[in-house]
């Protein structure tokens, strides 16, 4: 199948409720402490960050979703539009199509051409990135102006994807190469199955100081092969549904990678659907949060700019109530940690960023 056709696919099956779950985030063991006596006022309450050099109106990112054919220009567009508007920054899908065919270029150039004033983040999958060479890897992201270049790592859905890749060998080598020689910052992702603490730390030492965990509770690629393979004849669903709940669940993996160094930035990713959970993602440890389906799901509908408001208002009241004023305060707001989540991270022994996270169980 054309890359093209297999895009178009993506799209529409992220956009059906099958691609999402079945694991959760595990947002649901954080609880924030309530505070009956703030003393803050909502509407001076300042959710803005630095990120990649910017000032950034909120702590948010729309995740690298795609590029490459005429569907996915109109989609960047919109996208980009919303970036500008709310100051947020915004990623681009996977290059690997403009790679292939120059042309196709302006599908992702319309968004730094748009989001003219936040940080535009490249991407590409390993898979590619160890085909080409460091000037190719310099020119695509310069053709886009890009801020960094995000570098999904997707064994999962490459292990599942009937045309996946399934040859991983030697990830560390070429990351460590093209860290030293890239001259904008190296982010790493995942697309749904998390990163751990090991990833991390391996990552860590070759010099990498961004990682989106993008971990499993919200959008599953798994799932979504194995919904295209039954769509294609290759019924691959009685060998892969039983990894359809594999994965690090978003809380643990930002408190696994989070445990790695202060040094680093973590950025919350995978099922964050609400400011509340971006709230839970500040206080366990990340500095800032990621979505990609609600917002391709959002402007598909045209309710872009009601998705952003609602979740900076949802991320606000969350903070009032936690009497923080700014994101440095969240990340201190007294956070309490049950259920499976703190399991996970007893058994894991993670050491966390701050005192003020009470888990029940352990130490
Ligand atoms: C994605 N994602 C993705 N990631 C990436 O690094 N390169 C890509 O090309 C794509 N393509 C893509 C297409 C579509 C339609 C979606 C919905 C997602 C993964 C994305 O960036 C994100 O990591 C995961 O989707 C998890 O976040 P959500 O969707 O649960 O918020």
């Amino acid at each position: 199948m054309s890359i093209e056709n297999r895009k178009k696919e993506h799209i529409e099956i992220a956009l059906s409720p099958e691609s999402q779950g079945p694991l959760t985030t595990l947002f649901e063991d954080v609880v924030l402490v309530h505070n009956a006596i703030p003393d803050v006022s909502y509407d001076e309450i300042d959710v803005s960050i630095s990120f990649l050099g910017y000032k950034l109106n909120a702590p948010l990112i729309i995740s690298g979703m795609t590029g490459g054919t005429e569907k996915a220009f109109e989609i960047n567009r919109r996208l980009a539009e919303l970036a500008e508007e709310f100051r947020i920054a915004i990623g681009v899908g996977s290059q690997r199509a403009m790679i292939e065919n120059p042309s196709l270029l302006y599908t992702y150039k319309v968004v730094r051409d748009v989001a003219k004033s936040v940080p535009v983040i490249a991407n590409i999958g390993f898979a590619q990135l160890k085909k080409i060479g460091i000037d190719q890897i310099e020119s695509m992201v310069s053709a886009i102006e890009a801020n960094a270049l995000a570098v999904h790592l997707n064994p999962a859905q490459e292990l599942v994807q009937v045309e996946g890749d399934k040859d991983f060998r030697g990830v560390l080598d070429i990351l460590k190469d093209i860290v030293s020689k890239l001259s904008i910052p190296l982010i790493i992702k995942e697309v749904g199955n998390g990163l751990s603490k090991e990833v991390a730390e391996k990552l860590y030492s070759i010099g990498i100081k961004i990682f989106d965990v993008a971990g499993a509770g919200g959008t599953n690629w798994v799932k979504i092969e194995l919904l295209r393979g039954l769509k294609s004849g290759a019924d691959m669903t009685r060998f892969g549904e039983v990894f359809t709940a594999w994965g690090i669940p978003t809380a643990a993996s930002i408190c696994e990678v989070r445990s790695v160094a202060e040094d680093i930035t973590v950025i919350g990713s995978g099922g964050i659907r609400s400011g509340l959970d971006i709230a839970k993602a500040i206080s366990l440890g990340a500095d800032l949060a990621a979505a990609a389906q609600p917002f391709l799901k959002s402007v598909a509908m045209g309710r872009g700019r009601e998705y952003v408001n609602t979740i900076l208002r949802q991320l606000k009241t969350a903070m009032a109530l936690v009497n923080s004023k700014n994101i440095e305060e969240l990340k201190h707001a007294p956070t309490i940690v049950l259920g499976r989540l703190a399991q996970w991270i007893c058994s894991r022994k993670l050491r966390l960023r701050n005192n003020h996270i009470y888990i029940h169980c352990c130490y």
